[in-house]
């Protein structure tokens, strides 16, 4: 195979990611059973972050030593390209060394810098404008509690951020319809939106969004990047908070899904990671089995 990366979702066919989201519930399945299976042995996964993780360092980190490899954690306090040697540099250099980076930054448009110099895959852990290794951990959960998600009806309530983009792509790789409700201003991309008006419309009002959801889904209201306007996005998102009264407006088989780190009392209600339609930790859980099967996607097809 080609050498592949993983920018957005868009980078995979519809087949491709449904193959991944099967083989990652393999891959899990196999992994509870104590089975050993190392197809990385010796080799090597950076991952450069310049902003914080817990969840995608771990799963990335964890995932690699047990296929067998390892992985390098580079912050940008200690590596050069922290200092300012271009991406371009950078890129060229350490993919002579590693069999694949893995980065989450600010803006995209760096990734995709790095990307275009890299000699190995490139995989975006999270950048202002995308998150496509949550959405692999999302669509598997929902495959797991509910079968496939064509033709369902998911409702995103809040920030047009980073994740709410690549559930649009989700949304059109896998054909099903996304509505978004947000306060006016911060909504997605009006660019994502146009490209693919056949599978999410925006709807003002969180409760007629949310009636009849198969899925709802949140994020917080400041992504990292945005402290400063906490405050202020605070008092226009707070009519946009999930709790237990907007659930109830959704079908009652239905799921609730949050990436996390969460803000109880801010974008969900106290009690709402516990709520009975809550699926949280089996998602933050399945970022460890979704990643594996990206990396064995990108890495053992070759
Ligand atoms: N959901 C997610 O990406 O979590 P981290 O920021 O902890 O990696
Ligand atoms: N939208 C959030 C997601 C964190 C995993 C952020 O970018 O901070």
């Amino acid at each position: 195979m080609a050498l592949r990366h993983f920018l957005t979702l868009m980078d995979l066919s519809p087949d491709e990611l449904i193959q991944v989201l099967d083989r990652a519930i393999t891959l899990k399945k196999e992994h509870k059973q104590g089975n050993i299976y190392e197809p990385l042995k010796n080799r090597v996964l950076a991952l450069i972050f310049d902003k914080s993780s817990t969840r995608t360092r771990v799963s990335f980190e964890s995932g690699m030593a047990q296929f067998g490899g390892s992985s390098l954690f580079l912050s940008p306090r200690d590596t050069q390209l922290g200092r300012g040697e271009p991406i371009e540099d950078s890129a060229k250099v350490l993919s002579r060394m590693v069999d694949a980076v893995t980065i989450r930054t600010f803006e995209h448009a760096k990734l995709v810098r790095f990307a275009d110099n890299s000699s190995v895959p490139v995989i975006n852990a999270l950048t202002d404008d995308f998150h496509p290794c949550q959405l692999l951990a999302d669509m598997q959960t929902y495959r797991e509690h509910r079968g496939s998600i064509e033709g369902k009806k998911v409702v995103w309530v809040g920030d047009g951020n980073n994740m709410c983009n690549s559930f649009i792509n989700a949304a059109a790789l896998l054909n099903f319809e996304l509505v978004v409700t947000s306060p006016e201003g911060y909504e997605p991309s009006a660019e994502l939106i146009e490209q693919h008006k056949q599978h999410v419309h925006i709807v003002r009002d969180p409760v007629k969004a949310t009636h009849n959801a198969d899925l709802v889904v949140t994020d917080v209201w400041a992504s990292m990047g945005q402290e400063q306007e906490q405050q202020e996005r605070a008092k226009v998102f707070s009519p946009y908070q999930v709790s237990e009264e907007l659930m109830s407006h959704a079908h009652s088989d239905a799921l609730f899904m949050h990436c996390l780190p969460a803000h109880r009392g801010e974008e969900i209600s106290e009690n709402m990671l516990e709520h009975e339609s809550s699926v949280v930790w089996d998602e933050a859980e399945n970022r460890l089995h979704a990643q594996k099967a990206l990396l064995e996607f990108l890495l053992c097809n070759a």
